[in-house]
């Protein structure tokens, strides 16, 4: 406990934070509010304990950390006076399941959320390591820091808050917290289906996307699907010596370049024949509420550390990286990599190759183009096989339905400027199964910034970030019960 509260509550604010701010104008502060304000700094140190355990869902070597890490969470769940609380079994890491059903008459919201992370790779980029969560600059440091266990410590710390000041919480909650969302979410749907009554609810709530700015609230109404596949190729059998068979037999590694390069054309469009199809257009009531946002492309562009922007002719970096599709390698390798040279003529090369979707993409679809593609363009001479590795759909709902408007309330009351609504170009491949699981309106109500560094070495989460995310979703719950 290192919060400034004390033991006997004689709080002394910090001169910048709204409580102080209040005080000086004389505006009451509501107990909820004071409470969360009181706690900020236990707040931060109870998600610095989650931060420690590296559950890497990518790595057979952290699946214990894995079920550390679920086990951590559900207990935590159960000591804010969850219900039920259960960690599920699947075949692959275990499903964090927790409820309070205790507001009879109220809506009940389903909160979804992952505990799992990407690898920390490469670790020599950390300025402090990744699982030892340090503090720099009012920003917190750690994999996982906003991706998105920060983020699911906002629910935890806004329930904390309900439990703490009223005893209850304002609406009935669902909680399922996975350990698979960063490897594609292949396990959960089986779960999301075995349970599809006990997940029964009115409204999704989930905080793993961003804001539009650090002061800039944002709903999020859109997100990309994904398809990723390898492309394999093999030459001869093993790896030659480049010089006495070098001219003789086709070499991989070129033919992998020659594979790849016909796959985009010189302005950025993906050449898979049929794969803009069905991309939907955007009607002019979208075109409008893109075009309007307060969108800072050169400080987007200028976080990337690129020389320029590019990407599809035609349309704009927002566009581009919201409601386009993209086709991306991600990594390629082959032959000899290491220090100096090695004269050798790969008997292997391989990529790794994605693609964002966009509504009405069909992930197998373009998976079945995809293949046929690169089939119908390698040379002669290797041969070539397409892996589908994990897809998910695209997402899209309407940002017309009272539970948004519960949202966008509480968005208002707890930032200075109105929440805007946001399509993005990430994916979170549960959202395309709950809507064929559930089809419940969905709030993306995410925290997020363009510096957090995520996926990134350095990862972080900014405490104005955590704070107002966690003051945000606790009126949410608040506001969502004012929809009855
Ligand atoms: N939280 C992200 C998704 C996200 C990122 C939403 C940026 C909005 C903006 C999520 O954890 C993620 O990284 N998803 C993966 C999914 C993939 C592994 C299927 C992604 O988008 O790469
Ligand atoms: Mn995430
Ligand atoms: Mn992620």
């Amino acid at each position: 406990m290192r919060s400034r509260a004390g033991r006997r509550g004689c709080y002394i604010p910090a001169p910048h934070s709204i409580h102080a701010i209040h005080a000086h104008l004389g505006v009451p502060m509501d107990a909820l509010t004071t409470y969360l304000e009181q706690h900020r700094d236990r707040f931060v140190e109870d998600l610095k304990a989650a931060l420690r355990i590296p559950s890497v869902s990518a790595k057979a070597e952290h699946k214990q950390d894995c079920a550390r890490c679920a086990a951590f969470i559900a207990d935590h769940l159960k000591s804010l006076g969850m219900t039920r609380v259960e960690v599920v079994p699947t075949a692959g890491h275990p499903v964090v399941y927790a409820e309070w059903l205790g507001a009879s008459g109220k809506p009940t919201a389903l909160l979804y959320g992952h505990y799992d992370v990407q690898p920390p790779d490469p670790l020599e980029l950390w300025q402090t390591p990744p699982f030892e969560p340090t503090l720099r600059d009012g920003k917190l440091y750690a994999r996982g820091a906003v991706d998105d266990k920060g983020q699911v410590y906002m629910h935890l710390k806004a329930i904390e808050a309900h439990m703490k000041v009223n005893g209850k919480l304002p609406v009935n909650l669902k909680v399922v917290i996975e350990g698979e969302e960063e490897v594609g979410s292949e396990n959960l749907a089986k779960f999301l289906r075995d349970r599809r009554k006990q997940l029964d609810a009115d409204v999704i709530v989930v905080s793993d996307t961003a804001m539009l700015g650090p002061d800039q609230p944002a709903l999020t109404i859109g997100l990309r699907g994904i398809c990723y596949t390898q492309i394999e190729v093999v030459g001869p059998v093993k790896d030659l010596h480049s010089g006495h068979f070098g001219g003789a037999v086709r070499n991989p590694a070129n033919a992998l370049a020659a594979i790849i390069a016909g796959l985009q054309d010189a302005e950025g469009r993906a050449t898979v024949p049929g794969f803009y199809d069905q991309v939907r257009a955007l009607t002019a009531d979208e075109q409008r509420a893109l075009n309007a946002l307060p969108f800072d492309e050169k400080g987007f562009i200028a976080e990337s550390g690129a020389p320029i922007a590019w990407g599809e002719k035609g349309f704009n970096t927002l566009e581009r990286t919201t409601v386009r599709p993209t086709l991306d390698v991600n990594g390629m390798w082959s032959g000899y990599t290491g220090e100096g040279s090695k004269t050798v003529l790969p008997s292997f090369a391989a990529a790794k190759v994605s693609m964002r979707l966009v509504p009405d993409q069909d992930p197998a679809a373009i998976f079945k183009a995809f293949e046929a593609h690169v089939k119908r363009i390698a040379p002669s001479g290797v041969t070539v096989k397409v892996k589908d590795l994990h897809s998910a759909p695209p997402f899209l709902t309407s940002p017309d339905h009272p539970m948004l408007e519960a949202a966008r309330r509480a968005l208002k009351r707890a930032w200075t400027k109105p929440p805007v609504y946001i399509r993005e170009g990430g994916s979170i491949p549960v959202m395309a199964t709950f809507q064929e699981t559930h089809d419940l309106p969905s709030i993306l109500i995410g925290f997020g910034l363009d510096d957090d560094q995520v996926h990134s070495p350095n990862e972080k989460i900014s405490l104005t970030s955590y704070h107002g995310g966690t003051k945000s979703v606790a009126y949410l719950y608040e506001e969502l019960a004012r929809t009855t």
